[in-house]
């Protein structure tokens, strides 16, 4: 064995055609399950977009590396289901560019964080984990609630998105500012367009706690609550399997 290894090596032409042939079979391995995506992929009718200001939290949430210690894919596992829900589904995904699967949990998976606590728990918690959790190790982002959002550019977000197949009508795009300013101000003239484009179950709600001025807390709450909750696929699966 050892001595059939020492000979391909010294047989360039031998070795070239070796590495391509285990080359090929990892890609194969890789490449196939992608040929019944159309059949791996669930069908979920009530799957939403996630609004503008939903994108701004993510973009944030992104840019503050939160994905290096919270993961957003649970397990088929026992424990993880009994700890965190219904396990993920690939269609949950369907909309992320780029996905936030995650590879590491130094801190809970929060792929159904969404409804799990309060606004104000949540901006509580990002001002300072520990005023919550004494023995927390997550870092306090106390510049959410300071810095101002940039929502006059969220248009191109979208249509960015829309290249990649996230099915966003020229409404969405030509309103995402006044959407984002209205999904934090239920009381502004803005807020009825949020739920006309994107369904009346849409959080419409003063996430920072605080009107008129968006900030960043205010995008990035409306994003840890839409978490789980695109669509109801997962919920009904895990309920058909147990009637
Ligand atoms: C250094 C690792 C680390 C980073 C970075 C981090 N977290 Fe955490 N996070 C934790 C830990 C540990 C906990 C559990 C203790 C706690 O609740 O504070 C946690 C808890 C949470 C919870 C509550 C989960 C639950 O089910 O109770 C949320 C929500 C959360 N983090 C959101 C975020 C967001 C949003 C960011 C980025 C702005 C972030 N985290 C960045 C480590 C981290």
């Amino acid at each position: 064995m050892f001595n059939f290894h020492y000979r391909l090596e010294r047989n360039a032409i031998g070795l070239t055609v070796a590495i391509i042939i285990a080359g090929g079979i990892g890609g194969l391995v890789e490449i196939a399950p992608l040929f019944t995506i159309d059949e791996t992929v669930e069908d979920a009718p009530d799957m939403r977009v996630y609004t503008p200001l939903e994108i701004a939290g993510r973009n944030i949430y992104i840019r503050e590396g939160c994905y290096a210690c919270h993961s957003q894919m649970i397990r088929t596992l026992r424990d993880e289901v009994e700890r965190y829900g219904p396990y993920s589904l690939a269609v949950e995904s369907k909309y992320d560019h780029p996905m936030l699967w995650g590879s590491k949990r130094t801190g809970p998976d929060i792929a159904r964080i969404g409804g799990k606590y309060s606004n104000e728990w949540q901006v509580a918690h990002l001002y300072n984990p520990r005023d919550l959790v004494p023995e927390s190790k997550m870092p306090a982002y106390r510049w959410l609630l300071r810095n101002s959002l940039k929502i006059d550019d969220l248009g191109e977000h979208l249509a960015a998105l829309r290249k990649v197949g996230v099915p966003y009508t020229d409404e969405m795009i030509a309103n995402a500012t006044a959407d984002a300013y209205g999904q934090a101000n239920p009381d502004s003239g803005q807020a009825a367009g949020v739920t006309e484009r994107y369904g009346d179950k849409t959080n419409v709600s003063l996430f920072d706690g605080r009107g008129e001025t968006l900030t960043e807390m205010d995008a990035i709450v409306a994003y840890l609550q839409i978490l789980g909750r695109l669509t109801d696929a997962a919920k009904q699966s895990a309920q058909a399997k147990v009637e």
